[in-house]
């Protein structure tokens, strides 16, 4: 069993073959941390890791021993203001004024296997063998309240999962103000942190910094998990390159407002601290009542940030998203959104349809409009029936129609949002998030639905199952295009005001998952204003994200390579757009647009009705060659090769799980005078294999590959044919 507890010394020790976390029961009953790291051997008896540091000036448990200061010691639930000075795991406000909770070791629990979390998104397994869980029972005396940490490690992936449950088992509510669902104490703080932050159509830039003295933080205060910081970031050590080096990776599973931050205290400890955002949270739990914190990820890398991503994109391809697309390669769609906006009628989409079948594509989806009086942003939202003005024959008449032309049929909402100008608002106005007697404060002309009142939830559905039930929607898109402001609940007592930001996220994944149990058919993609919601919590109910609303190629460089940090291609909402490029207006080849579109699940999002003949053909082969290789693009193993938040270039490769056939993406977004050389090392070749690369007359081996190079230069090699700027390359590698 890959967790072993050793009753001698109080030793858990959780390792597979990447990877060893080892914690054990201190002296006082606490649970402590003494390492996380590269796999080492098993012994009975690691104590020798345990420093405590005994320094002059220090607070002491008590005075037996007055050389054990929690402030010094690494720990998993740190219970705060007692001792240790840093911020702590847990804040629970009790009836008496106190906070001070005390949580000791009560007992323990190794199974095979991972147990779901009741309500919340979280990584599965498929079978009892490819995990081992530990769940420590912890708890404070004096408030019988139970804190259970959960630990899940899995036997063939660097992957740890943590959470913790509390249980109140006393009489008296306690209110809980803060609850990690990660704590992790480093030994040193010697490290860079990268993070993902950026703004609409900038979303998922990679920002790197050395850690310093002082607590440094990602967060939301959105309701969403947003495009400004991904709940996501990696500790690196300052050599560890994309191919070399340590780097752990510490992702959350949860779409609503978070915290994650790294504290580095004066003697170059950092703890790592992940949750729920307090500033925001406040949950009252009374007796016999139980709350579940989401999950966090830690995932351990020896081999780079590439291996970090490659584990991560594994994790949430094969064990986070669910339903049948899960292994299936994605639909190639058209989404009519930049093609018409709002303005269309089923005439108009039709001919998009028939234009959209010639070219090869499977999938329609008519984006927002399509809904009573939807004409712009200022209205209808909330009233989910189709807009007879624009489809006199309704929904499912348009839906039988595609599907006709040989199209299956996908369908834009927003579930979560109303417009003052619609029916629901007129008949329930008291459905909004907002404070009584004060304004409520407007984004995009919408206010957002009070999703912690089931009765809310219930009657959206009802409403999506009443098109649903009668339509032949095959794909979903999920918009949600404001973060939320006034977040107050008429439906909810004073005291209970504080929940409301949680069950709002918990109203929305019951609703994702009452509609996927329903109509498991269904290809949900979810969207905030593009990316303002691609998180891990997310992908458990849709498959894939809308990358950004940002199309233009080559800012997409940097927002798919960003992104795929975490996330895996197959998740990546990608299309081709027209050119002009309507957020830019920059203009690109159409080839650069696909070549960048397909390393994800790729589509078009343009008017097929106006493209030249020449277009046309060329788009035929784009889906074309997409078809072929799309099983090997979104199922194989991508690596980062040139990263263009460094470079003027930009390179990605993807390689098939049996490494006879990559694919290169090479970038070049600015034409240079008198260019230099160029070669690019591959990455997960296998160095044996004689590869041939499409248009070129010689082979190479992986070896020579990997460490020379491919060639990619270059006007004066004439291996770059096409001149100018925005250029790229598709290399197509066959070792058959
Ligand atoms: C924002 C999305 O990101 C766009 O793709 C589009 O669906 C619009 N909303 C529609 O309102």
């Amino acid at each position: 069993m890959p967790i072993i507890f050793h009753p001698s010394t109080n030793t858990f020790h959780l390792y597979n073959n990447t990877l060893s976390y080892i914690i054990k029961i201190l002296p006082n009953r606490q649970i402590g941390n003494l390492y996380f790291g590269h796999k080492i051997h098993d012994q009975e008896n690691f104590d020798h890791l345990f420093e405590l540091a005994n320094r002059g000036v220090r607070v002491c448990v008590d005075e037996i021993h007055n050389n054990f200061s929690l402030e010094h010691i690494k720990q998993e639930f740190p219970s705060p203001y007692k001792g240790d000075m840093r911020l702590g795991s847990i804040d629970l406000a009790q009836s008496n004024g106190s906070h001070i909770v005390e949580f000791y070791y009560d007992h323990h629990e190794i199974f095979f296997g991972k147990r779901p979390l009741e309500g919340l998104p979280s990584t599965y397994i498929e079978s009892d063998q490819e995990a081992t869980s530990l769940w420590i029972t912890l708890k404070d005396p004096l408030l019988h309240i139970t804190a259970i940490l959960q630990y899940t490690l899995y036997e063939k992936r660097a992957v740890l999962t943590r959470s913790v449950k509390l249980c109140n088992e006393g009489k008296d509510t306690v209110v809980i103000e803060a609850l990690s669902s990660l704590n992790l104490d480093l030994p040193d703080a010697d490290y860079d942190m990268m993070t993902l932050t950026g703004a609409w159509a900038r979303e998922r830039s990679i920002k790197i910094h050395p850690l310093h003295e002082g607590i440094q933080s990602i967060y939301s205060l959105r309701g969403h998990s947003s495009a400004n910081f991904n709940p996501f970031f990696a500790l690196k050590r300052k050599e560890t390159t994309e191919n070399q080096g340590e780097a752990i990776g510490v992702s959350f599973v949860y779409s609503g407002n978070f915290l994650a931050q790294v504290d580095v205290d004066s003697f170059n400890t950092a703890r790592i601290n992940l949750q729920i955002h307090p500033a925001t949270f406040s949950w009252p739990l009374h007796p016999n009542q139980t709350f579940q914190a989401p999950e966090a990820i830690l995932v351990y890398s020896n081999q780079g940030i590439n291996f970090m991503s490659q584990t991560f994109h594994d994790l949430f391809r094969q064990r986070l998203v669910r339903g049948p697309y899960r292994d299936k390669s994605r639909p190639i769609l058209i989404n009519n959104w930049e093609g018409t906006y709002m303005d269309f009628d089923e005439n108009i989409l039709l001919e998009m349809a028939k234009e959209a079948k010639n070219l090869g594509v499977e999938l329609f989806v008519l984006d927002d409009g399509w809904f009573e009086g939807r004409n712009t942003d200022t209205t209808s939202l909330g009233d989910w029936w189709a807009d007879r003005v624009k489809l006199p024959h309704g929904l499912s008449a348009l839906a039988k129609k595609i599907n006709d032309l040989g199209l299956e049929f996908g369908l834009w909402i927003e579930p979560e949002m109303i417009s003052k100008r619609s029916h629901l608002y007129q008949n329930h106005p008291d459905w909004i998030l907002c404070v009584p007697d004060r304004n409520a404060s407007v984004g995009r002309n919408q206010y957002v639905l009070d999703f912690s009142n089931p009765d809310v939830v219930d009657y959206i559905a009802r409403q999506l199952e009443n098109i649903l039930d009668h339509t032949a929607v095959r794909y979903i898109k999920w918009d949600m295009n404001r973060s939320m402001s006034e977040v107050y609940s008429s439906s909810h007592l004073p005291q209970e005001q504080g929940m409301i930001y949680h069950k709002y996220i918990l109203g929305v994944y019951r609703l994702y998952e009452r509609l996927i149990q329903k109509y498991p058919h269904i290809l949900f993609e979810s969207c905030a204003s593009g990316g303002g919601r691609f998180d891990p919590g997310m992908l458990y109910y849709a498959p894939q994200t809308w990358t950004s609303d940002n199309t233009d190629a080559i800012e997409r460089l940097k927002i798919q390579y960003g992104t795929s940090l975490v996330y895996p291609l197959s998740c990546m909402g990608s299309h081709v757009s027209a050119a002009p490029n309507h957020q830019l207006l920059r203009n690109t080849p159409l080839n650069t647009r696909a070549n960048v579109a397909y390393f994800g699940t790729f589509g078009y999002e343009l008017d097929p009705r106006v493209l030249l003949p020449s277009e046309k053909e060329e788009i035929r082969r784009q889906i074309d060659f997409m078809k072929k290789n799309r099983s090997l693009l979104q199922f194989g193993t991508f690596y980062r090769l040139l990263s263009p938040f460094e470079n003027k270039e930009a390179a990605w490769m993807v390689v098939s799980n049996d490494r006879l056939e990559a694919i290169v993406g090479y970038y070049r977004p600015l034409q240079e005078v008198n260019e230099r050389f160029r070669r690019l090392p591959l990455q997960g070749l296998d160095p044996n294999l004689l590869y041939a690369i499409e248009g070129k007359s010689y082979k190479a081996y992986g070896d020579e590959l990997m460490h020379v190079g491919l060639i990619t230069t270059d006007l004066s090699c004439q291996e770059q044919t096409d001149e100018g700027d925005y250029v790229s390359k598709l290399f197509i590698l066959h070792a058959k």
